[in-house]
């Protein structure tokens, strides 16, 4: 139990360190990767680059601090992020390093202003907040035992299949090298996909959503070519497309993930941008296999016909779902996409066209893609009044603060 005082001065500084926080941060991952080199093998290199996990992290231990005295509050974003410390292999032992660093971090920036006051009850948060991750995370390394029979870290599969799904997403199918089963998942639920790549000294790591349904005997991830390829954009994923065959064999670890179809029978809604297709169509094949009554509509936005995937796939499901419907959104349709005239609209989901294909406001609406589709996505449906809890979305990379949750 943290005292009165404790929980005071680290409420009262919360502000202090956000406003410095990406400051802090940076120096915090300096620090750490300078003592820790071994730490880069779990870490993305192109998040840090970027700074968006040095963003991620600080938001959090800020937006944890603030809550302090009811952590139960953040506990779903608490959860969200330990599923992907999880699936990255994070361990208890990793949490006492963090601390350190950040605390050094803290008051290397903040220089005289960082008492001795001020950083104890900051160690103290600290332990705090890091015991609830811990806490979670072991419950999920136990499920995720459970689930795989023994296997909660990483695990050799086999690429037993390649299909180039659109002009920039590849599907890899992916079976446990060892001969074992697939486990069972749901759909909706990403895998973290580990490679070693020819004259890279780390390993690299990168979330991969499972594109199928569950019970199909295999993984499969869809993959976009992202970038031109050179560090550090876009580095795995060229090198999943241009040098991962069938016959290789690539560490995966066990299915995470909270963004999954709701098992209930309302309407569901599964609005999809450009590869946040992925996830979605999982959760389309999951409904065509139980041949759901539900209402389903499928919203797929591309940029135009070529770059868009799963066309035949989504078109098939459909068929067989007795409830199903579908639109394609083409943002810039090429000719030969109005010669073929397989699109439904030109341009963006609007809320004129969500409008007029909502009916129940008790839908569940499942959204993925770009950060701005997804905002835009949001903003609509809160315009026609659905609300929050029946709206779920999931960022790609790490979702930048606790509100953005
Ligand atoms: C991801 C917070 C401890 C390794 C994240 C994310 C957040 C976060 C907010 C982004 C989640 C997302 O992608 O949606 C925290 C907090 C910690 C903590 C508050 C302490 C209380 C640790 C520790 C490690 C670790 C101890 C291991 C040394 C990672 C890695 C990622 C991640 C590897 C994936 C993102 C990337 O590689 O860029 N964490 N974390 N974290 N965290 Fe932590």
């Amino acid at each position: 139990m943290l005292s009165q005082k404790t929980i005071d001065i680290v409420k009262s500084t919360a502000p202090i360190l956000a406003e410095r926080g990406v400051e802090i941060t940076s120096v915090f991952y300096k620090r750490l990767f300078e003592k820790h080199p071994e730490l880069l093998n779990i870490f993305n290199h192109a998040n840090q680059k970027k700074g968006r996990q040095q963003a991620a992290l600080a938001n959090t231990v800020y937006a944890a601090a603030e809550h302090i005295d009811r952590l139960e509050v953040i506990l779903p974003a608490v959860k969200q992020i330990a599923y992907k410390h999880r699936s990255l292999g994070v361990k208890p032992e990793h949490y006492p390093i963090v601390g350190e660093n950040l605390l050094a971090a803290i008051k290397e920036v903040l220089g005289h202003a960082a008492t001795d006051d001020i950083i104890q009850a900051w160690g103290e948060a600290y332990g705090v907040i890091a015991q609830a991750f811990i806490d979670i995370e072991k419950e999920m390394y136990l499920e995720a035992k459970e689930q795989t029979g023994g296997w909660a870290g990483f695990k050799a599969f086999k690429v037993v299949k390649k299909e180039i799904e659109s002009s920039v997403i590849t599907s890899f199918y992916l079976k446990p090298a060892d001969g074992s089963n697939v486990p069972d998942y749901l759909p909706g639920q990403y895998i973290s996909v580990r490679l070693q790549i020819e004259g890279e000294a780390y390993l690299f790591n990168r979330q991969y959503t499972l594109s199928d349904s569950p019970g199909k005997g295999y993984f499969r991830i869809s993959v976009k070519r992202e970038a031109d390829g050179h560090f550090p954009h876009g580095q795995v994923s060229n090198y999943l497309h241009d040098h991962v065959e069938i016959g290789d064999e690539i560490e995966v670890s066990a299915p995470a993930g909270e963004f999954v179809l709701d098992q209930g029978t309302s309407p569901v809604y599964l609005l999809g941008g450009g590869v946040g297709i992925t996830p979605l169509m999982s959760m389309l094949n999951d409904l065509a296999n139980k041949k759901s009554a539900r209402q389903t509509v499928f919203i797929q936005a591309s940029k135009n016909g070529e770059m868009t995937a799963f066309r035949n796939e989504v078109k098939e499901k459909m068929d067989s779902l007795p409830n199903g419907e579908s639109y394609l959104f083409l943002e810039n349709p090429t000719s030969i996409d109005r010669q073929d005239g397989g699109f439904d609209h030109q341009g963006f989901i609007g809320l004129a066209f969500l409008e007029t294909i909502i009916k129940d406001p008790n839908a569940k609406f499942y959204i993925c893609g770009p950060v701005p589709f997804m905002k835009a996505m949001i903003e609509n449906l809160e315009q026609l009044g659905i609300k929050e809890a029946n709206i779920h979305y999931e960022f790609f990379g790490p979702s930048l603060n606790l509100k953005e949750k």
